[in-house]
């Protein structure tokens, strides 16, 4: 016995192919968004950013399987000391990480996810990923959804919305890698999430 089996493989298959995906996907929006910073010829940025735009939308059906097939799901729902949690966890994230304190929450089966990260993972996950596959898809796809892309205030307000929640998923990546360092040891979560097993408390 290893510890705590947290993440059974089809939550480490969608989580990293995301993780991939979504890291190239921030990468070669730059050269799409900033003419200054072509670091790859724009042809090439495109073509990478719509392979892994549509890869992510297929990984995106696979975390929906997962969640409420495989019953993940059970991880993001309220458990009544969430507020208390809630409160040890800002806390801990102020102060006591800065500290060398030990983390208040310890990930288990079913309960892997502490007070504050179910509400982050779940906007992340139901509002920004399927916000951006949705408007990724329609500027794509212009053509063929042109009436769809016309009632939704056309093209260019949609690219304004991909491009503001590119600003939002690439902020929470970068934040997701900084608290993805503060475990046990440097390694510690980034461990979990490879091999799927937490240490007993
Ligand atoms: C190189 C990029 C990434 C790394 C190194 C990384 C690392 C990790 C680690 C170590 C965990 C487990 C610890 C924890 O629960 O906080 C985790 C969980 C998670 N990550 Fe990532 N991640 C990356 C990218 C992403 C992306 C792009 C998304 C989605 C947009 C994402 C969404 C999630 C979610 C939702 C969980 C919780 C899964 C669950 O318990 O259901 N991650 N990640
Ligand atoms: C999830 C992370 C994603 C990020 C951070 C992101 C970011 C961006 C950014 C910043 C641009 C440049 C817009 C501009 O300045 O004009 C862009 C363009 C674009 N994105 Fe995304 N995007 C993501 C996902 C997707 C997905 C899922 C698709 C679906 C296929 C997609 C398809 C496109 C297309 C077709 C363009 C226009 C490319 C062109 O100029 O021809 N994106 N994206």
């Amino acid at each position: 016995m290893k510890g705590n089996y947290v993440y059974p493989a089809s939550d480490r298959i969608w989580h990293w192919i995301h993780a991939i995906s979504i890291s190239l996907l921030v990468l070669t929006a730059i050269p799409l968004h900033f003419p200054s910073l072509r670091f790859i010829p724009l042809k090439t940025a495109v073509q990478v950013h719509t392979f892994f735009g549509l890869l992510v939308s297929f990984d995106f059906l696979l975390y929906l399987l997962n969640m409420f097939f495989y019953g993940s799901i059970k991880n993001y729902l309220p458990r009544k000391t969430d507020g208390k949690e809630a409160i040890l966890m800002v806390r801990y994230y102020l102060w006591g990480i800065f500290r060398g304190q030990e983390e208040p929450f310890h990930p288990r089966p079913g309960r892997r996810l502490n007070a504050l990260q179910k509400p982050a993972y779940f906007v992340v996950m139901f509002v920004l990923v399927p916000l951006q596959i949705a408007t990724g898809i329609l500027i794509w796809r212009a053509v063929q959804f042109q009436n769809l892309v016309n009632s939704l205030g056309g093209i260019k307000t949609l690219s304004e919305f991909h491009i503001l929640n590119a600003y939002l998923l690439a902020a929470f990546l970068l934040f997701h890698i900084y608290l993805g360092t503060t475990g046990k040891t440097f390694w510690y979560f980034f461990k979990v999430m490879i091999t799927g097993y937490a240490e007993e408390d």
